[in-house]
C-alpha cells in the first residue's frame, strides 16, 4: 500500500464544487486498486476565513506546506467579489508558489476527444501543446510601490524581475521536459522587440541553452503573433515556453480554443521536490456561476491525474485521464459550458463510473 498525504485548499466560489469532485475521484480511484492511499488534511484558507479573522492563511501558513510531509497539495481557486483581488492573491497563492519554490507552472493545452473546439475545422490531434510557464519571478516579482497615495502626481511602479537563474532554470526545464516525453520543439515566446532587457536576456539564454539539446527543434516567437497563432495554427506548437504573465494569458487562451476554461488544468511544480507541488485548475472562482453546481470539475480531476504523475503514479495518472476521456468521447454527461446539462456532481460519478474495475 502506497500512502500520500494531501493538503487541501477548497478555496473560494466553485471551489468547493470542484475541489471535493477531484478529492471524491482520488479516493474512488484508490479504493478500486487497492494499492493507494490518500490521506487528505483540508485547510479553509480563503476569503471566508480572511472576512473572519484578517488573515487568508494562519501565520504559520506557509511552514505547514513546508514541513508537515505533504506529497503535494490541492488547491482550489481564490477571489471573492467582497475583497480586492491583489489582496487575496497576494496573501494566499502567490506567496505559496515563490516561498515553495514552485519555479514550473505546467499546463498541458489538448483538445480532447468529443470536445468541440471554437476553432473551425480543428480536430483533437492539432491541439496538444505543453506550456511551460515561468511561476515564481518575471512580472509578477511583486516589487514596486506606489507613492503620493491619491494625489494628481501619484506614480506607481511595478516592475518585472528576471533573473539569469530564473531564466535559466525554466527555459532548460522546458527542454528536459521535450526529450523526456518525446517532444520535438520548443517555442519560445518573447517580446525582445520592446522589452529590451528583459526580453533579450531572455533571448541569450534561450539560445545558450537550445544548443545543449541539438535532439530538440528550438525557435521563437513574439508574444503578440504567438497568440494569434494558438488559433491559426495550433498544430505547429509542440512545447512553449513562456515567462509568468505571457503563460498566464496563453493558457486561457489555449483553454478557450480546447473548448472551455473548465477543461484545463496545471501543475505548480517544484521540481527539486524540496517543498510540495500544487494542483489546481487554471480557472478562476468563477462567482458568475459559484453555488449552482454546474460547474465543470474536470479541470480539476485532470489536475489530480498531473499530481499522481507528479507522484510517480504513472498508472493511476493514465487511469484518471483515460476516464475523463471516455466520458467526454461518450458525450452523454457534459456541463452547461460544454454544452450539456449535467451538474458538478454528475459528470464527477461519470468519470468516477469510468474508472478501471
Ligand atoms: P474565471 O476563470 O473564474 O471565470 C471566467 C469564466 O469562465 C466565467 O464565466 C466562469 O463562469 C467560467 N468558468 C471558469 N471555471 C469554470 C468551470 N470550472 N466550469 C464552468 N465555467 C467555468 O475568471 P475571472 O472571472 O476572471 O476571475 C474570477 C475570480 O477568480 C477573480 O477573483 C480572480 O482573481 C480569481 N482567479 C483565481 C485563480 C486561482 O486561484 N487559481 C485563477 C484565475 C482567477
Ligand atoms: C492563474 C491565475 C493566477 C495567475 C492569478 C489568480 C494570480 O490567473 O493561475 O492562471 O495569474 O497566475
Ligand atoms: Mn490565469
Amino acid at each position: 500500500m502506497r500512502e500520500y498525504q494531501l493538503a487541501v485548499v477548497v478555496g473560494d466560489g466553485i471551489g468547493a464544487e470542484i475541489i471535493g469532485e477531484g478529492a471524491r475521484t482520488l479516493h474512488a480511484l484508490a479504493a478500486r486498486r487497492g494499492d493507494l492511499r490518500f490521506t487528505m488534511r483540508e485547510f479553509d484558507w480563503g476569503t471566508e476565513r480572511y472576512l473572519r479573522t484578517g488573515e487568508m492563511l494562519p501565520a504559520d501558513g506557509l511552514a505547514t506546506l513546508m514541513g508537515s510531509g505533504f506529497d503535494a497539495i490541492l488547491f482550489g481557486p481564490v477571489g471573492d467579489p467582497r475583497v480586492p483581488d491583489h489582496i487575496t492573491l497576494w496573501r494566499l497563492l502567490l506567496p505559496i508558489r515563490q516561498e515553495l519554490d514552485q519555479y514550473v507552472n505546467l499546463r498541458p493545452v489538448r483538445l480532447l476527444p468529443g470536445v468541440r473546439s471554437p476553432l473551425a475545422g480543428v480536430q483533437p490531434a492539432d491541439i496538444d501543446i505543453v506550456c511551460v510557464r515561468e511561476n515564481t519571478e518575471g512580472e509578477y516579482a511583486g516589487t514596486g510601490g506606489r507613492v503620493h497615495r491619491g494625489m494628481p502626481d501619484e506614480v506607481a511602479i511595478q516592475s518585472a524581475v528576471f533573473t539569469r537563474a530564473g531564466t535559466e532554470r525554466i527555459i532548460r526545464y522546458a527542454f528536459e521536459y521535450a526529450r523526456r516525453e518525446g517532444r520535438a520543439k520548443v517555442t519560445s515566446a518573447t517580446k525582445s522587440n520592446s522589452l529590451q532587457y528583459s526580453m533579450v536576456m531572455w533571448d541569450e539564454i534561450f539560445a545558450a541553452v537550445a544548443a545543449e539539446y541539438p535532439d530538440i527543434a528550438h525557435e521563437q516567437q513574439l508574444i503578440d503573433s504567438l497568440a494569434a497563432r494558438f488559433v491559426t495554427r495550433p498544430a505547429s506548437l509542440d512545447v512553449v515556453v513562456c515567462s509568468n504573465l505571457f503563460g498566464d494569458i496563453l493558457t486561457d487562451l489555449g483553454a478557450a480554443i480546447s473548448g472551455s476554461l473548465g477543461l484545463a488544468p496545471s501543475a505548480n511544480l517544484n521540481p527539486d521536490r524540496r517543498y510540495p507541488s500544487l494542483f489546481q485548475a487554471i480557472h478562476g472562482s468563477a462567482p458568475d456561476i459559484a453555488g449552482r453546481g454546474i460547474a465543470n470539475p474536470i479541470a480539476t480531476i485532470w489536475s489530480t491525474s498531473l499530481l499522481l504523475r507528479h507522484l510517480g503514479e504513472r498508472e493511476a495518472a493514465d487511469q484518471i485521464m483515460h476516464a475523463i476521456e471516455t466520458v467526454l468521447a461518450a458525450g452523454a454527461t457534459l456541463t452547461p459550458d460544454l454544452g450539456g446539462t449535467a451538474t458538478t456532481v454528475a459528470l464527477g460519478d461519470a468519470i468516477r463510473a469510468a474508472l478501471p474495475e
